[in-house]
């Protein structure tokens, strides 16, 4: 196998554990297993449950408590707990998934730019790979024509994430709902990356106002070709876990990715899959902490960005924990800098291989403001000064 390496990891790889300040963060805050069992509420009865846990092997699609649990989210009668497979990660099952299906004579759409083994995976596996770019004009969107033009004869597999990382980008339910038919009419596979499903929401810029909006109906629900991807990491806040999922109404496919993981991991770890039944058991109390988190951060950065207007320009996202803000002159300088004298960390867009004049932004952690104080002080040093 010939895979590139991981752009984004490798950056994260140098600072993410000696950088006093992460302000590119994906996963939101995340909480310790003692505040997990009280959010429980039961934490005596928890605690004892979990000490007494054994720590042999477990059943290799997952914990089928956990995948009831799981299938469960999806509020669909057309996902039950063997239509979940459990993975350690969401990478695992984006590796597993990509190597069940693709090979060589293959085409492959993925949205771009992305997360990079979306589209890296696909690319080592030797498909032709096709990129759907997002435009940036007044905020950023997805050209539906441009996707009906770049359908081949052979394209057998659309890969897409929403809300989307790096840009925060999430369709309307309209468009979602065009993606899935175009699909449909093509006989094409979807891979839909919901990994920041239940951040969603509305800005109002002029009264400075977020609130919560409707998750779009995971593409599992609609579409039997479609696989859904899910994670603990990303809205839960709970990384560490290592537990995602795929979530199919087509179990052929579920049976070919569970056959390779055999290969890989074999079963989850037991201790984490104990710990995710109990958040996602308590999952609304997680996500209403997490929101609130995000959306103080994101009033916070429209200030900023506005107070930079001149510099930079934020495009609003509509759903996750990220954005992908446009910069004047080079991020990679600009990353340098700041970590240099600040200690903050920024992703530049040259790890998403997206050009030098974009960053991506992390909100979803307690710590975002000191983070954002001290780029505030950098900008007012170095670029307000300047002028
Ligand atoms: C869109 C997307 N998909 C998948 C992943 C992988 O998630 P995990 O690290 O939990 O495996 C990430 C992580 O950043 C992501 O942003």
């Amino acid at each position: 196998m010939n895979v590139r390496p991981f752009l984004l990891e490798r950056y994260f790889a140098k600072y993410e554990f000696n950088a006093p300040y992460l302000l590119c963060s994906s996963d939101c805050e995340t909480i310790s297993i003692e505040k997990l069992f009280e959010l429980d509420g039961k934490k005596e009865e928890t605690l004892r449950n979990f000490l007494n846990l054994r720590l042999g092997y477990t059943e290799s699609r997952g914990d089928p408590e956990l995948r009831k649990i799981i299938a469960d989210i999806y509020e669909s009668d057309k996902i039950e707990y063997e239509n979940i497979l459990t993975f350690a990660g969401a990478e695992e099952a984006i590796f597993l998934f990509m190597n069940s299906i693709l090979s060589k004579q293959d085409n492959v759409i993925s949205i771009f730019p992305s997360y990079q083994s979306l589209y890296e995976i696909p690319k080592s596996l030797k498909a032709k790979l096709t990129l759907w770019k997002l435009e940036e004009r007044d905020g950023w969107y997805l050209d539906l024509d441009k996707l009906k033009k770049l359908i081949k004869k052979n394209t057998k597999l659309l890969i897409v994430n929403f809300p989307h990382n790096p840009t925060g980008y999430c369709p309307k339910e309209e468009e979602y709902k065009e993606i899935i038919k175009i699909c449909d009419k093509n006989g094409i596979i979807l891979f839909s990356d919901e990994v920041y499903r239940f951040l969603e929401y509305e800005i109002d810029t002029v009264k400075l106002n977020i609130k919560d909006s409707k998750p779009l109906e995971p593409a599992c629900n609609l579409y039997e070709k479609a696989v859904s991807l899910g994670v603990m990491s990303k809205s839960f806040g709970l990384a560490g876990l290592r537990i995602g999922w795929l979530a199919s109404q087509n179990k052929g496919l579920l049976e070919k990715i569970a056959v390779l993981k055999d290969y890989t991991t074999i079963c989850s770890s037991a201790p984490s899959e104990f710990l995710a039944k109990i958040a996602l058991k308590n999952k609304d109390k997680i996500l209403k902490e997490t929101k609130e988190i995000i959306f103080n951060n994101l009033k916070e950065l429209i200030y900023f960005f506005e107070k930079y207007k001149g510099y930079f320009n934020l495009s609003f996202p509509s759903g996750g924990s990220v954005a992908f803000p446009y910069y004047y002159n080079d991020t990679d300088l600009l990353a340098q800098n700041l970590i240099n004298s600040k200690g903050v960390l920024l992703m530049p867009s040259s790890m998403f291989e997206y050009g030098k004049n974009h960053f991506r932004v992390g909100f979803g952690r307690k710590n975002m403001s000191q983070a954002l104080r001290l780029f505030d002080q950098f900008c007012e040093e170095n670029l307000l000064k300047k002028d």
